[in-house]
């Protein structure tokens, strides 16, 4: 059945957005704290121990001094931008935010009690944003008494160098919501897009049942990874593989999104591939891990 989506929605006003709060300093955290210091914002990023924060900070200075090395950055701009960035291990510092986006890890449980604790630590205008890859925008705004300050903001990794901010509104998610967050993204020097709010949106919906074929193709034989990823190279002009793609997502999200899929939407060409579950189970996680589809140094 055709479903007819994009609902006309009222335009709304534009929050001011000072303070921006970042849960989660794995790839994608610090790729969006940092993108969010660069464009003149104040960050908080937030983990759950100091070491993942430190190590977030870690990545961020040493990707700025990379465009400082190339003669892309001023360093006193680099410094600016460093400095603009606070670090936090406790929630309740999301108190001083006004726009928080979460990025941890891709787990429903994980994500569910985050939104709730960030329900009661922030302020009531506060737009709690999820740069989940696949979770519904609906299920997480429920656990939340402010669904219609609830969105989708889903950042591509490698989030400095990524163009894309896919947007997700839930059936809540308001007018002003949606245009403060389309108005950030533009400001993070991004281009966002609107999907609706079904599994996987628009962007994992048709990225990871490509990655999870050329996984079926790899566990039927039909290739070996190199030749796999040589034909979707050269052959479609996709700048990676999709196998070493899946090693910079990492095996595990890659996993979670077709569960998500194959879940959500309840048709079967959605199973993730055996051998995508075996090298998940292996601890075998991608680039993160130093093993996955290759191995790295
Ligand atoms: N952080 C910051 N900058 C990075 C980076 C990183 N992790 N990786 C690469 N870069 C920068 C490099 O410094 C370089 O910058 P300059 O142009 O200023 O010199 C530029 O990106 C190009 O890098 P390289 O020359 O080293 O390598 P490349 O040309 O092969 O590009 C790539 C690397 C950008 C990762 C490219 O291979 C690519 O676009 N791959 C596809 C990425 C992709 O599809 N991402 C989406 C994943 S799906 C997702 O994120 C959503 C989800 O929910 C799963």
């Amino acid at each position: 059945m055709a479903v007819r989506f994009n609902r006309a929605r009222k335009k709304g006003e534009i929050m001011e957005v000072k303070t921006f709060g970042v849960i989660g300093a794995g790839q994608m955290g610090s790729g969006i704290a940092q993108v969010a210091a660069a464009s003149g914002l104040a960050v908080i990023i937030n983990d759950i121990k100091q070491e993942f924060v430190d190590r977030g900070l870690a990545g961020i200075t040493r990707n700025l001094q990379r465009t400082m090395d190339k003669g892309k950055l001023a360093a006193e701009e680099k410094n600016r931008i460093l400095a603009r960035i606070k670090t936090s291990t406790d929630l309740s510092d999301m108190a001083a935010a006004d726009f928080v986006v979460e990025a941890a890890s891709e787990n429903e449980a994980i994500k569910f009690k985050l939104f709730q604790t960030l329900d009661e630590v922030c302020a009531a205008h506060v737009i709690l944003a999820s740069n989940t890859s696949s979770i519904p925008i609906g299920r997480i705004a429920a656990n939340t008494r402010r669904p219609d300050k609830v969105i989708g903001m889903h950042f591509m990794n490698p989030v400095p160098v990524m163009k894309l901010v896919e947007v997700i509104c839930g059936l809540a998610t308001s007018p002003e919501t949606l245009e403060t967050t389309l108005e950030l993204a533009r400001r993070m020097d991004k281009t966002p897009a609107r999907a609706n709010d079904y599994p996987g949106f628009i962007a994992n919906r048709i990225l990871l049942p490509m990655i999870n074929e050329a996984v079926f193709c790899l566990y039927h034989g039909v290739g070996t990874r190199e030749d796999i990823d040589t034909v979707m190279k050269l052959g479609m002009n996709h700048p990676m593989g999709p196998l070493a793609l899946a090693d910079l997502i990492g095996l595990d999200t890659c996993l979670a999104i077709m569960n998500t899929l194959y879940q959500g939407l309840g048709d079967p060409k959605y199973r993730p591939c055996p051998l995508l579950r075996q090298y998940v189970e292996a601890g075998w996680l991608g680039r993160k891990t130093g093993k996955g589809f290759y191995t790295y140094e």
